[in-house]
């Protein structure tokens, strides 16, 4: 099939072979006639954000415009039912160390059997939503992402069971915090605020009275609101005493707040979270982070988008590396947001 391009190098066709030379606009020669255009060259051409005419000839292979199956870890109902139960069982008994442990334990086998299970590491909100209660959710999420992060890090079984367990129990020490400053719509006073940074020691402290968490699940809790550049709390650890496990609960333990409505604020949409995100990069781990964005879903398979210049689409597959650029159907033309230069502004799902 020929084909006469008028455009830019994002029309060219992986595979085609050029007819014409292909020159910049002021003349100089991009690329010669007869050349195959393979992956390798077509990204070398990217650089050239010009207009370019050429004619091609390639295969009229059928692009696949079906919707990939979504493979995030999903929680069966029967699941979801069973984390909420011992969730509300870890909170109610802060004081009973034994039932803490037994409960907790149970939960994360269960948490990290699924992710052990899993086809693939994937992250897609909506399917991990166990409770629309900030606490029950916010600590089984947690424990969830943690336990995938860990995972696609290649750590061993036994640190994915316990980053999951530390995940869960993260925000634990708030059971000690009074009731009207963690639920309170308005934003904190300093004295409110410096109440509630005690979080993290209580949970340590809550935690030291159970002998079968360890000491690294213990330092974690501690540690997930430490920063890479020493501004986090409650001791300003510097980056080298935070710990692996405090880096991967941090990451997750942001991405869940933001994406979750609490009585001061809405809920920010993933694709908004990790966008927000990498403004803080400096605060977290970047190779964890980097981790994290390689399993998270921005825009869901089968979602709908919108692109700047009002056109509508179909979110048909992730791109990995990319996850805010996925590849969308619109109409019958498939759209590489990773590397079509005519939609770099943010897409929104409906
Ligand atoms: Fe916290």
């Amino acid at each position: 099939m020929t084909k006469e391009i008028n455009g830019y190098v994002s029309d060219l066709p992986e595979g085609c072979i050029t007819e014409t030379d292909i020159f910049t606009e002021t003349g100089v020669l991009l690329c010669p006639k007869m050349t195959l255009i393979d992956e390798r060259l077509l990204h070398s051409l990217r650089a050239y954000k010009g207009k370019i005419h050429v004619t091609v000839t390639y295969m009229d292979i059928p692009v696949n415009t079906e919707i990939e199956t979504d493979e995030s870890l999903d929680f069966s109902e029967s699941m979801k039912a069973y984390a909420l139960e011992n969730i509300t069982t870890i909170c109610a008994n802060v004081d009973n160390p034994q039932v803490l442990t037994d409960s907790v334990t149970n939960m994360s086998n269960e948490i990290s059997n699924v992710i052990h299970n899993s086809k693939s590491l994937g992250i897609n909100l909506s399917k991990l939503k166990i409770s629309d209660e900030y606490t029950y959710k916010h600590s089984v999420d947690v424990g969830t992402i943690s336990g995938l992060i860990a995972a696609k890090m290649g750590e061993s079984e036994q640190f994915i069971h316990d980053v999951t367990m530390a995940g869960i129990l993260h925000d634990i020490g708030k059971e000690k915090i009074p009731l009207e400053i963690i639920n309170k719509p308005d934003k904190l006073n300093d004295i409110e605020f410096k109440i509630i940074k005690m979080h993290p020691v209580y949970g340590y402290q809550i935690l030291s009275q159970c002998h079968d968490i360890s000491e690294e699940i213990r330092q974690g809790v501690l540690n997930h609101h430490e920063n890479m550049d020493s501004s986090g709390y409650p001791r300003h650890l510097d980056m080298g005493k935070i710990g692996k496990m405090g880096q991967i609960l941090a990451i997750a333990d942001v991405f869940d707040a933001l994406t979750t409505a609490r009585p001061y604020k809405t809920a920010k949409t993933p694709a908004q979270s990790i966008e927000i995100m990498f403004s803080m990069m400096n605060k977290f781990n970047i190779t964890i982070f980097k981790t994290f964005l390689d399993i998270v879903t921005a825009y869901p398979n089968g979602s709908t988008v919108h692109l700047n210049g009002g056109l509508a689409g179909t979110v048909i597959r992730q791109n990995k590396s990319y996850p805010l650029r996925p590849v969308v159907q619109v109409g019958n033309d498939i759209i590489d947001l990773s590397n079509d230069m005519r939609y770099l502004s943010t897409i929104i799902v409906e």
